[in-house]
């Protein structure tokens, strides 16, 4: 019953066509932010039709998380693959590892194979997809690459705390806190409402920053959103002290002109 409704998905969504072409597609899916229901229809008719599933693993271990939340998606029959990237900033070193992945999707793809290659939250939203999906575009650019978005972190973390992101003219500012508050100190003013991804490692530099806008009040960080073991941490100084976790985010927002302070 569930594959004949995928079916009808599939074919409304045009997928069907593509899928049956003589080359194989990739596709880029986004699985959303843990919560396997987040999962679009879209995404979860795709991974029931591909003949193999990559996701990007570390050097250190076997475990995806996207694997984990897709998992209930792909067919018992279907290879799941993880390609190992190595946890490095040499830009040379990474090429290397993006090009000789891309090299072995591209060699399926040629035999006809359809491929899935998943990603946390949003596919486009600082994603190893992004590297890969381009990298395969330029070495073979006849090849057809579909990617589908998804429900990013910052979405789900909102929506979990009846939060809105944004209203009437206001503006979104999204951030990387990997080296810390730099970049939230630089560009601020520009916008009410700030979210930080990869608000780990760098905690402490980014309290400072958000105490120097006065927005530590008004900031709220989310662990595991969506995924068994969330957490909500209204006092972003405890963040400082605790184990950190990657799976950490903060959404901020300038205090209110008459001092709002709401979380
Ligand atoms: C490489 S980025 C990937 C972002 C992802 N593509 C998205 O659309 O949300 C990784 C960062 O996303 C955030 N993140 C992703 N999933 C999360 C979750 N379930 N809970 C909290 N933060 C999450 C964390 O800030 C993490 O350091």
């Amino acid at each position: 019953m569930i594959a004949v409704l995928l079916s009808v998905i599939l074919k409304f969504m045009n997928c069907e066509e593509i899928m049956a072409s003589d080359r194989g597609v990739l596709y880029g899916l986004g699985v959303g932010p843990g919560d396997p229901d987040l999962i679009t229809l879209k995404a979860a008719g795709i991974l029931h039709h591909v003949d193999v599933v990559y996701a990007a693993g570390s050097t250190g271990n076997d475990y995806s998380l996207a694997v984990s939340i897709a998992k209930p998606h792909i067919p018992e029959d279907t290879p799941v693959r993880l390609l190992r990237f190595p946890m490095t900033s040499d830009k040379g070193e990474k090429k290397k590892a993006w090009e000789r992945h891309a090299r072995a999707i591209i060699s399926e793809m040629e035999q006809g194979r359809h491929i899935a290659f998943i990603t946390l939250g949003d596919s486009m939203t600082y994603s190893t997809y992004g590297y890969l999906m381009k990298t395969v575009l330029d070495l073979a650019p006849h090849l057809p690459v579909v990617s589908v978005p998804g429900v990013t972190s910052y979405q789900a973390a909102a929506a979990g705390l009846n939060r809105p992101l944004v209203e009437g003219e206001e503006s979104l500012l999204l951030v990387s806190g990997a080296r810390g508050g730099h970049r939230f100190r630089q560009c601020c003013a520009c916008a009410e409402n700030i979210v930080f991804l990869k608000a780990y490692k760098n905690i402490a530099d980014i309290n400072d920053a958000l105490a120097e806008a006065d927005c530590l009040e008004t900031s709220i960080a989310i662990s595991n959103c969506s995924l068994p073991g969330e957490t909500v941490t209204r006092d972003l100084r405890t963040l400082d002290r605790a184990r950190k976790n990657y799976w950490t985010l903060v959404l901020t927002r300038q205090k209110a002109e008459n001092g709002q302070t709401e979380k």
